[in-house]
Formats: structure tokens, sequence, C-alpha cells
């Protein structure tokens, strides 16, 4: 009898319940009555505290378009793994235990950045994993595309195309916030997708005199308004020259916005007359069901986690590269962040066409 553990885990996205299927409608068939699957509660939290449900066929099904995920999920910060929670208790042996006493073959994670890195410390640590790459932020390193991405990218378009037929109802600036404070590949593709006049990454620190100035040139040739993407992490040219600690010094002082996009707001209002509006998508852009893309990404992806599991390959991160799906060593994935590259060919082609980088 094979046990194979199951955990989701970090921030959620649609395509969690998908790929989960996709493992276990894979085992099943390899494995057929001679597999188990334990599934976590939580995430790492079930895992450390040995809250977990033993699955069954049936609870795998009817949830290929149901998003976010049938098992719960947390935030574990990696960086706390190592310190013990308020009872004492040392979290990494914690979890080794729930692993030894459950007797299981095989973890699998599905999580992004911060999860990987705790999946990779577990390998370290003895435990066998494979894992899968889940985020909304497509920013794991080692793999072209995560699941949940391009699910992402369709409601943040939406949410600017939407914005797109008032914008030019009123004439007026709207800004679109999206999520992403560390990489910009949602703000990019939704940008793109979307028709954005300015998309602002935080891979590109942006001038806001550039900004004003795209915006004034709009005006200029009688387009009656302008939509602009900015991603949640999104940074001044000014703001990028200073240390972590300088800068919170610096959001101390002077008006307090509520995020980056209220603050290019309000610049280009003081400096074009022109009314802003700023809309936050938020959550939503986690929520809801798969796309298709994904849906079928995450069956890929998950029928390979299990291909894994029955060649007893462990320690790995199952990826996409060009299209065809592979496995890249966790030791490799964690820790490393996939950026945007301002020198890439898609930003090229999008300042081709004219769009403002504000760089
Ligand atoms: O990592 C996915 C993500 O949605 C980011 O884009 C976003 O910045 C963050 O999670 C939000 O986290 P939380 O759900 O904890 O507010």
């Amino acid at each position: 009898m094979k046990r194979i553990g199951m955990l989701t885990s970090g921030g959620d996205c649609q395509s969690l319940n998908a790929t989960m299927r996709g493992v276990a409608k894979a085992l099943y068939n390899i494995y057929q009555d001679e597999v188990e699957i334990v599934g976590f509660e939580d995430g790492y939290k079930g895992l450390i505290y040995a809250d977990y449900r033993l699955m069954k066929p049936q609870d795998f099904s009817g949830i290929l378009t149901r998003g976010g995920t049938i098992l719960g999920t947390s935030r574990q910060p990696f960086k706390l793994m190592r310190t013990p929670d308020e009872n004492g208790l040392d979290k990494v042996e914690a979890m080794k235990h729930t692993y030894r006493k459950l007797k299981l073959d095989c973890l699998v994670v599905l999580g992004g950045n911060g999860s990987q890195k705790t999946a990779n410390l577990l390998r370290e640590e003895g435990l066998n994993i494979v894992s899968l790459p889940k985020t909304i932020d497509n920013d794991l390193w080692g793999t072209d595309m995560t699941f949940g991405f391009q699910s992402a990218v369709n409601i943040a378009t939406n949410a600017i195309d939407c914005i797109h037929t008032t914008a030019a109802s009123h004439g007026r600036v709207f800004i679109v916030e999206i999520m992403g404070h560390k990489v910009g590949w949602l703000t990019l593709h939704a940008g793109m997708a979307g028709g954005a006049d300015i998309i602002l990454l935080p891979e590109i620190p942006y001038d806001i005199d550039v900004v004003v100035e795209a915006v004034k040139a709009r005006q200029k040739t009688g387009k009656r308004f302008s939509i602009i993407a900015v991603a949640e992490g999104a940074i001044s040219k000014e703001d990028a020259k200073l240390t972590k600690k300088e800068l919170k010094e610096k959001k101390k002082t002077g008006i307090v916005y509520p995020s980056v996009a209220y603050e290019i707001g309000a610049q280009i209002t003081e400096r074009t007359g022109q009314e802003v509006r700023v809309t936050v998508p938020g959550h939503m852009q986690r929520g809801g069901e798969p796309c298709p893309y994904d849906r079928v990404l995450s069956s890929r992806l998950g029928a390979a986690a299990a291909r894994l599991i029955e060649k007893g390959e462990y320690g790995y991160m199952v990826a996409v590269k060009d299209n065809d799906l592979t496995k890249v060593p966790l030791e490799e994935v964690a820790g490393k962040l996939k950026m945007v590259d301002p020198q890439c060919a898609m930003i090229a082609e999008a300042k081709a066409m004219g769009i403002c980088f504000g760089d």
C-alpha cells in the first residue's frame, strides 16, 4: 500500500483543486486500491499539528472547476519554520514526526515561493517530496508557467476591460492595481491584454515625470482617457534607490496612501488636472473557477507528479519548459524568483506599440 500526503500552502488560486484532482486520478489509476491519500488541512499547519484526513476517490470528483482548495491553506512563513511555536514546539521535527507516524511514502506540496522553500527544507531533512508550481504571480523559478496565473490574467484583464468603457464615457484617468508585490508578470499580461496605455512593474522603477508626460501626450492627441495598469509592488526610481529601512522611514512621513496606485493617482491629478480613479480588484484575482488553460495545465502537472511518485523520483518540482513538462530539483527552485526582464522581447514589443513603462 502506498501512502501519499498532500497539502496546499500559501495564497490560494483558482486551480489548486484541479491540480489535486490530477494527482489523485493518476495515482488511483496507477495503484488502483493500493494507494491512500492523506490530505493535510490548511497547508503546513496540518502537517505540523497532525491535522489531516484520509481522502477518498470521491473527494476528488467534481472539483475540476471549483476554485479555492478543498484542503484549506494558510501562510506559514519559511523564515519562521525553524522558530518554535508559542508552545515551544519544534515545527520541523513535528512535520517529520507526522510524516513518519502516518508512514507516508511521499508528500505532495502545491505551493508558491515560500512553500517551495519549506518543501526543500523537508527534502533536506530526509522526506520524500514532489512539489507543484502554484501561484497567480507566475514568479516561480524553474517553470515557464505556474497554475493559477492564466486564470488571474483573465480576471485582471476583465477588470481593465470593464474600466475601459467607463473611462471612455467620463474622460478620466483610471488606475487598475494588479496583484504582484515583487514581480509584474500578472500586470504585464493583463495590462497588454486589456490595452493599458501605461504599465508599471516592480522590475522597472518608474519616473513620475515620464508617467505624467505619457498622460499629457494622450490628452494632447485628443484621447479622453488613459488606463494605467500598476503592479502592487511598483516603485518609483527615487524609492528604488533607498534601502528597505530608509523606505520604511520615508513612508512614515508625509501623506500615507493606501497603496502605490493612490499615490500615483494623486500625483497625476496634481500635475495634469485630470480626474483620476483607482480600482483595486485585489483577491478577486485569486477567486472563481480556473480557466480552461489552467484546467489543462493542472491536470497535466498532476499526472506528471503521480508519474514521479511511481518512479520513486523525489525531491523535484514538476515544471513547464517550452510547453513540455519536466522536473526541476527542489534545491534549484528554492529561494529564487523568476522576474520580468526589463530587456525581454515582450517589453520591447509593448514599447514598440507605444505602451509607456514609466522608464
Ligand atoms: O502570491 C500571491 C498573492 O496573491 C500576491 O500577488 C499578493 O501580493 C499576495 O498573494 C497577497 O497575499 P494575502 O492573500 O496574504 O493578502
